[in-house]
């Protein structure tokens, strides 16, 4: 089977975790490495939750930290969300592994610039990393086949009413990311709020019985605790849909549209504005997912949750 490569780049992160998870547990995707950027905590935090995760999944690749900071905006971490680890809740293992003595974006050059077929990039953080990465080697932009991000909304924010948190902490790097001429394929909250996981699909992964399954159950009730308190009758499991996404793109509804990101403004800072009308006559720059068939999602999970539990070969 001819796999896909990926760079796997986030914030761990309770839905970064499930959607590095889902990443290792299809067999269609060959992960070459794994990234971390500050975000929904500090890099140090958000490196050190990467290392306990790939050690619970045993994804042992090449791991290296991220930029200490947005590129030029101040960090906004969200304790609110995922707690003063970053990742908090169920016990994870300590890290039984090193991490690399390069940071991210000499890494992710590396794995690029090694691999025999154009890599997709998953980046389900604050785009810091993917912009350094862009603007220190633009001669790789040619072996980036993809970026298949969770960022933005076309509709709406989570953290302003306009911006969505990833897009936020670091607008200059998204429009780094969005106006370099790879093709993006981007998950925004007019999806990822609707691949939302019931309770009762919390208990479904949990009866899968193996290691994994039952943290991914225990993380994904810490993450609704915060969320139903917003109101919301699951957990929106953001970042998995940027897997989602290369898995199965049968089950999403998308729109060929040209989106810029905001840079300025007293109110749309990090928006991500899409040209429905065309007014602009650019030619689209990013696959705007839209919707998704949420049982078929939540089908994929368990199926990729449940590979934990086999004998390994
Ligand atoms: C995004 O923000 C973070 O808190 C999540 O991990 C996700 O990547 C959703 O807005
Ligand atoms: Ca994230």
């Amino acid at each position: 089977m001819r796999k896909i490569p990926i760079i796997l780049d986030g914030d761990p992160g309770h839905d970064d975790a499930i959607a590095w998870v889902l990443a290792k547990g299809s067999p269609t995707l060959d992960i070459l490495g794994v990234t971390a950027v500050c975000g929904n905590q500090t890099v140090e935090k958000t490196t050190y939750n990467a290392q306990r995760i790939c050690t619970l999944i045993d994804l042992h690749v090449p791991t290296a930290k991220g930029r200490l900071r947005p590129l030029i905006a101040e960090p906004i971490i969200a304790t609110t969300v995922h707690g003063e680890s970053g990742l908090d809740g169920p016990a994870l293992p300590e890290p039984d592994f090193a991490l690399e003595d390069v940071d991210a974006v000499t890494l992710m050059a590396r794995l690029i610039t090694e691999s025999k077929e154009p890599v997709t990039i998953v980046p389900t953080g604050p785009l810091t990393n993917v912009a350094a990465l862009l603007l220190a080697y633009p001669e790789l932009k040619s072996k980036i086949k993809q970026i298949s991000l969770m960022g933005g909304g076309v509709q709406y924010g989570n953290w302003t009413p306009a911006a969505e948190f990833n897009i936020l902490v670091d607008p200059e790097a998204a429009d780094v990311v969005f106006s370099s001429g790879i093709p993006i394929i981007m998950a925004g909250l007019d999806v990822t709020e609707k691949a939302m996981i019931f309770p009762e699909d919390f208990e479904r992964i949990r009866a899968l019985g193996n290691h994994v399954a039952v943290i991914v159950a225990d993380w994904l009730e810490f993450f609704y605790q915060f969320h139903r308190g917003l109101g919301y009758e699951g957990a929106p499991v953001h970042d998995a849909v940027a897997v989602a996404a290369l898995l199965k793109p049968e089950i999403m509804e998308m729109r060929d549209l040209y989106v810029e990101v905001e840079t300025s403004g007293d109110f749309c800072r990090g928006a991500t504005v899409a040209d429905f009308n065309n007014v602009l006559g650019k030619s689209p720059n990013a696959k705007v997912l839209m919707g998704i068939d949420r049982k078929a999602f939540v089908d994929l999970l368990v199926e990729a949750i449940a590979t934990y539990g086999e004998e390994k070969a």
